[in-house]
This record gives structure tokens, sequence and C-alpha cells, in this order.
């Protein structure tokens, strides 16, 4: 585990906050009449969704999805695995993806293809971070936070082998500092 004295901080809180009022405000205005279904994506997405949910003027329902992707290290394997299914059906309903970040697209893809055999109106996505660098296949994303360069980011419910979520700010360690993987 890199020394946190390395980090870098890419978001701060205020700049996230900042942000996240904009996206809230434009779903709030795009969604207007529909019953909206925000599906948070665990684990990373929850701090998004928390102030996201907040940010948006309307009635909306939360679901959560567990999806596990990566294991301990910083590359995608390519295997996805649902951890936690939704709760409730999402048939004829308006579903926005809540993401926290979307780097090679295959988490996306796999939920994607998974929750259109169930039938909603519509799906979203909303993402805080995108990482086009790594992209391997391709998804629409309709909201987006910040587009970021090809780094490793921690922080703001992302993790490093489960470390780090709780840091309120987008942080990332220079790659020196995180070793080969
Ligand atoms: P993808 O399937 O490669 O698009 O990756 C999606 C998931 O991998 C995200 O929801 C994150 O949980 C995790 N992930 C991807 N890039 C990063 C990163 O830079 N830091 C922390 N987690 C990441």
């Amino acid at each position: 585990m890199p020394n946190a004295e390395s980090l870098e901080v890419l978001y701060s809180e205020k700049v996230i906050a900042e942000r996240i009022r904009i996206l809230g405000a434009e779903i709030t205005q795009n969604y207007q009449g529909k019953e909206l279904i925000l599906v948070c994506v665990l684990k990373g997405a929850f701090p998004f969704l928390a102030d996201l949910c907040r940010a948006i003027d309307m009635d909306v329902r939360i679901e959560f999805l567990g999806v596990s992707s990566y294991g301990a290290g910083t590359k995608s394997t390519g295997v996805v695995r649902i951890t936690q299914d939704l709760a409730h059906p999402i048939k004829d309903k308006h579903v926005l993806l809540i993401e926290d970040i979307v780097d090679t697209g295959l988490t996306l893809r796999y939920i994607l293809d998974n929750l259109t055999t169930r039938n909603p109106s519509s799906i979203g996505i909303c993402t805080l971070l995108d990482k086009p660098a790594n992209r391997r296949v391709e998804v629409e994303v309709d909201y987006s936070g910040f587009t970021i360069p090809d780094h490793f980011v921690i922080g703001y419910g992302m993790d490093l082998a489960e470390s780090y979520r709780n840091l309120p700010y987008i942080g990332y360690f220079p790659p020196e500092t995180l070793g080969k993987d």
C-alpha cells in the first residue's frame, strides 16, 4: 500500500459538490414528470449517490446493485459479478445508473445487458468520473462529472484494495508509488 503522504488531490470536496449541484439540476430538468429510479452501483458510488440524490429536486426511488469487478488490484480483470441484486422490479420505470467511474466500460456493459432484460422504460448512465483512455467496450454516458486522465484514483467512495473510500476528496498516487500489479 503506498504512503498516503504521496497522494495528489485531483478534485477537492468543494469542486465535487459544485459539479454535483449542476448534474442534479440537469437530471431534475430531464426527468420531469417521470418515475425515476436511481440505481447506485456498489460499492464505489455510494457517496456520489448520497450527494447527487439530494441535488435532484423531484421524488426518486433509490436501489442498490452490488457489483465486483477488480479484486484487490488496480487493473480490470474483465470478470464482473453481481454481489447484490436490486430489491424491486424496474419494468416500465426510468432507470439512471449511478457509477463512480467508467474505465474499461466492462462493468457497465455487463450491468446494461443484465438490466435491459428486465424491460425498463429507459436506462441512463450517470458517472462521476469518466476515464476514456482505457475503454475496451463502448458505453454511452449520459451524465459525467469529470473526464480524467489515466490515473488510478481513490477517495469519495473509490478504493485501492478496499482502503481510502472515506476520503472526502478524489486523489491519486503518482504511478511510481503504486508498484507493479
Ligand atoms: P470498468 O469496468 O473498467 O469500467 O471499471 C468500473 C469499476 O472499476 C468502477 O466502478 C470502479 O469500482 C473500478 N475502478 C475503475 N477505475 C478505478 C480507479 O481509478 N480507482 C478506483 N476504482 C476504479
